[in-house]
């Protein structure tokens, strides 16, 4: 099955990188988010990081006006109606998830895939939610979407071999590899990941190091493009506590219990690089 019309669901960093990856690639993009200014955010970040692969010779200008206007905002749901395929990217809690899901079952055309972009939730469970779970998939993109060529496919029990080609076929069309995994709390990404950036952050709060002297260690010594901790912040503090608490949840492994100081962060709302302030500041 092709797909060339697409919705994203949710324009937060995540929704945002998948519509402009995808509108690139020439497909027909809805972007819907349920607070309106945040599809507006979305939609400048687009605007912004088209501007930035234009100005560096990336992209022609006329590539940039074409992956633009290829990108309409929406903020009726019902709107999604007659896409092909569907990527949900909304905040990671299974709640929300599942309520979207029932909603796009009843929306859109039999046909259509629904993928979820969760990057740790069971897709059984998510898939659960509809009456069409063979149609139901996991696409994880990474962060930042336009940049990081992987993307992680992942069946939930029942989805069909069919639906996995044609989301195999989407990812590469968009310039990315896909990588079939299991459908395990965290997958392949995040139960390698997570616990890193949990263990860093449990350096911090025994004193091992300072935020600065962490980052720089795995910078310096292990070669990776951003300390765990500037990554967590660039992730969202209360996105890496929802995949700790997934994995801690699925696994029932004390090894994945998630840093009280990290919970901290989250309760005073230093949530990262969106709110200003996590474990470094912004402006
Ligand atoms: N959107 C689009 N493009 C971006 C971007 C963004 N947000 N941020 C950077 N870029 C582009 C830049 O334009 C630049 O492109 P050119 O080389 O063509 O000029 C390129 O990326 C490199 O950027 P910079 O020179 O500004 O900075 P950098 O070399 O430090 O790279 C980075 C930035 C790509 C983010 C790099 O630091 C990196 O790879 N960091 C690690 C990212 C990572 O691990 N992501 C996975 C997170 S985990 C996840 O997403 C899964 C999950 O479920 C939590």
């Amino acid at each position: 099955m092709e797909i060339r019309a697409l919705s994203v669901i949710g324009a937060g960093q995540m929704g945002s990188g998948i519509a402009q990856t995808a509108a690139q690639s020439g497909l027909v993009v809805t972007l819907y988010d349920s607070h309106p200014e945040a599809a507006k955010r979305g939609q400048a970040l687009i605007f912004e990081n088209l501007t930035r692969s234009a100005a560096k010779g990336r992209i022609t200008k006329e590539a940039m006006d074409r992956a633009f206007a290829q990108i309409r905002l929406i903020t009726d749901l019902e709107e999604a109606r007659d896409s092909d395929m569907v990527i949900e990217a909304a905040p990671e809690d299974k709640g929300i998830k599942r309520s979207i899901f029932q909603e796009l079952d009843r929306i859109c055309l039999p046909s259509a895939i629904l993928a979820t972009n969760t990057s740790s939730l069971s897709i059984t469970e998510i898939a659960g939610a509809t009456r069409r779970p063979e149609r139901v998939i996991g696409m994880h993109f990474m962060n930042p979407v336009p940049v990081m060529p992987l993307v992680e496919i992942i069946r939930g029990l029942a989805t069909s071999g069919e639906v996995l080609n044609s989301v195999q076929s989407l990812a590469q069309a968009m310039g990315k590899t896909p990588v079939e995994v299991s459908d395990f709390p965290g997958f392949v990404s995040n139960r390698i990941l997570m616990p890193m950036i949990n263990e860093a952050i449990y350096a911090v709060y025994e004193g091992v190091a300072s935020p600065e002297a962490v980052d720089q260690v795995m910078k310096l010594g292990m070669n990776h493009p951003m300390g765990p901790l500037a990554l967590a912040d660039f992730i969202g503090l209360d996105t890496c506590l929802a995949i700790m608490e997934t994995l801690h949840e699925g696994f029932g492994d004390s090894k994945y219990r998630p840093c009280p100081l990290l919970r901290q962060y989250v309760r005073g709302g230093w949530l990262g690089r969106k709110a200003g302030r996590g474990f470094f500041a912004y402006d």
